[in-house]
C-alpha cells in the first residue's frame, strides 16, 4: 500500500444520508488534528460544504468526484490509502470506483448488500486485487459485520475455550429497533429489478454459496428461510430475516477464503425469532408484511404503493430514532462434539445508520492504520481485518460480543 498519499481515508458520498453520519462520526472520534488524515468527497462541492458546516468544520478537506467522470474518480483514488464509499446503489455508481482502487492500489470498503454486484466484483477483480496488494471489502455495515464478525469471534472463542470449532451456527434476531433510508430502499429495488431481468442474477441470489469462489459453491446449507416456521433450535417460531440473503453468503465466503477454517461441513443460517405458541406465529406473519413491501416485484401494484410510502434517496431515520435504536442477535452454536453453546452480538443505536456509520468508519480506519492479515483480493470484513477490526468494534463502535 502506498504510504505517501495525501489522505488516509476519503469518504465518498459524504453528502448522502449515511455518508454524512460516517463523516460526523470520524470528526467526533478523530477530529482533524490527530494522526488521521481524511477528507469528505461527493459530486457536488456546494452540498458538501453545507454538510461539512453542519457536522464538522473547515479543517476537513473536500474532494469532488462524480461516478460518471472517470478521470475524477482516478484523481480521487490516487490521493488516498483507503476509499470508504456510501455512494449507492453500488450496481449503478460503484463499479468504476472498485476498478480504480484495484488499478491504483487503494484499499476499499463499502456498505454494499447488492449480492449480484458483489459477485461481479469478485469475478472481475479478485486476481488483480491479489496481485496489486489491495483489499476490496464489501458489506461493512449492519450487513454483514455483526454476522460475519460474530461467527469469526465464536469460532475463535470455541477454539480457545473448548479446543474445537463450531460445526453449526444459527443466528436468530432477538430484537432490533431502527428504520430504513431511501438509499437502502433504492439499492434493494435495484437488486429486484436486475434479478427479474436476468435469470443468472436470480441464480446468484438464491444460491446459498453465491459469493463463494466459482469452483467452491457446493455444501449442505439450504436457501434462506422465506416463511414462518417452528424452529427446533430456538424452540420458538421464526420468520425470514431480510439481511440473511447477504449475511449468510458473506459468512460462507469468509469460510472459503480462510481455507475452510470453520470446516468444510460448517453450516450457517439466519432467521428472526418471533416467539412461542399461536401469538409467536402471528407475530412472525405480521413482521413479514413490511418485507413484502420492501421486496415487492418491480412494476407491481404493491411496488407502486411501496414507492409512495418508503423514504426517498437522502432521507432516513431521524436522530432520535437512531439514538433510541439497538439490536440483539443470538447465535445458537453446535460444537464438533455435539454439545451446545451460545454466542451473542449486540449493538447500540439503530442498526442501519447509527451503528452502521460507526462500523464503516472504524473499518476504514482499520484498513488505513492497523496491522492486518496478509491477504488481499475481494474479501469479507473478518478475512480482511480479523482481530484488528474486532477490537475496534468493541472499543469504539458500540458492539459487544460474547460466547458461553
Ligand atoms: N449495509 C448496510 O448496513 C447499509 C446501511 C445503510 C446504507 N447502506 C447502503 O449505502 C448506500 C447509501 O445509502 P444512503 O441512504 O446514504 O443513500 P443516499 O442518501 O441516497 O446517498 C447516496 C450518495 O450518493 C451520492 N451520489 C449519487 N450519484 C452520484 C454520482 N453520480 N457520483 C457521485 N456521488 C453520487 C449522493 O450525492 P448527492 O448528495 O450529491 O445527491 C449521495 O451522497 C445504499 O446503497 C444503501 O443500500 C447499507
Amino acid at each position: 500500500m502506498n504510504q505517501s498519499r495525501e489522505f488516509d481515508i476519503i469518504i465518498w458520498g459524504a453528502s448522502g444520508f449515511t455518508g454524512r453520519l460516517v463523516a460526523e462520526y470520524l470528526f467526533k472520534q478523530y477530529g482533524t488534528s490527530r494522526n488521521l488524515k481524511w477528507a469528505m468527497a461527493g459530486r457536488n462541492q456546494e452540498k458538501l460544504e453545507t454538510v461539512r458546516a453542519a457536522i464538522a468544520d473547515s479543517s476537513v478537506p473536500i474532494v469532488v468526484a462524480d461516478s460518471s467522470d472517470e478521470a475524477s474518480i482516478k484523481q480521487m483514488v490516487l490521493r488516498t490509502k483507503v476509499i470508504c464509499t456510501t455512494v449507492g446503489p453500488y450496481a449503478i455508481y460503484g463499479s468504476k470506483l472498485v476498478a480504480a482502487c484495484v488499478e491504483h492500489k487503494a484499499h476499499y470498503c463499502d456498505l454494499a448488500g447488492e449480492v449480484q454486484w458483489m459477485r461481479q466484483m469478485v469475478d472481475k477483480h479478485q486476481e488483480a486485487a491479489q496481485a496489486n496488494g489491495v483489499k476490496i471489502v464489501h458489506s461493512c455495515g449492519f450487513d454483514s459485520i455483526p454476522s460475519d464478525m460474530g461467527v469469526y469471534f465464536i469460532q475463535r472463542e470455541a477454539k480457545a475455550q473448548k479446543g474445537q470449532r463450531a460445526k453449526k451456527i444459527s443466528m436468530r434476531v432477538v430484537a432490533m429497533r431502527g428504520g430504513l433510508s431511501g438509499g437502502t430502499y433504492a439499492s434493494l429495488s435495484k437488486v429486484m429489478e436486475q434479478a427479474q431481468q436476468d435469470k443468472s442474477i436470480y441464480k446468484v441470489l438464491t444460491n446459498p454459496y453465491g459469493l463463494n469462489p466459482a469452483d467452491q459453491q457446493e455444501g449442505e446449507d439450504r436457501p434462506d428461510l422465506m416463511s414462518v416456521v417452528f424452529d427446533k433450535t430456538s424452540q420458538s417460531y421464526v420468520g425470514p430475516f431480510i439481511m440473511a440473503g447477504i449475511n449468510t453468503k458473506v459468512v460462507r465466503r469468509s469460510n472459503a477464503l480462510s481455507n475452510y477454517s470453520y470446516g468444510k461441513d460448517f453450516r450457517y443460517d439466519e432467521a428472526t425469532l418471533s416467539g412461542k405458541g399461536f401469538k409467536g406465529k402471528m407475530k412472525g406473519v405480521l413482521a413479514a408484511i413490511p418485507l413484502m413491501f420492501m421486496t415487492a416485484k418491480p412494476k407491481s401494484v404493491l411496488k407502486s404503493i411501496a414507492n409512495k410510502l418508503l423514504p426517498k434517496p437522502g432521507e432516513g431515520p431521524d436522530r432520535e430514532q437512531r439514538e433510541n435504536g439497538f439490536y440483539n442477535l443470538r447465535f445458537y452454536v453446535t460444537l464438533e462434539d455435539g454439545s451446545s453453546a451460545m454466542g451473542k452480538v449486540t449493538g447500540d443505536k439503530d442498526p442501519g445508520y447509527g451503528s452502521t456509520s460507526k462500523m464503516l468508519g472504524e473499518t476504514a480506519v482499520c484498513l488505513a492504520v492497523d496491522e492486518l492479515p496478509k491477504i488481499n483480493g475481494v474479501l469479507t470484513p473478518s478475512v480482511a481485518m480479523g482481530d484488528a477490526l474486532l477490537q475496534r468494534l468493541e472499543q469504539s463502535s458500540g458492539l459487544a460480543f460474547s460466547f458461553k
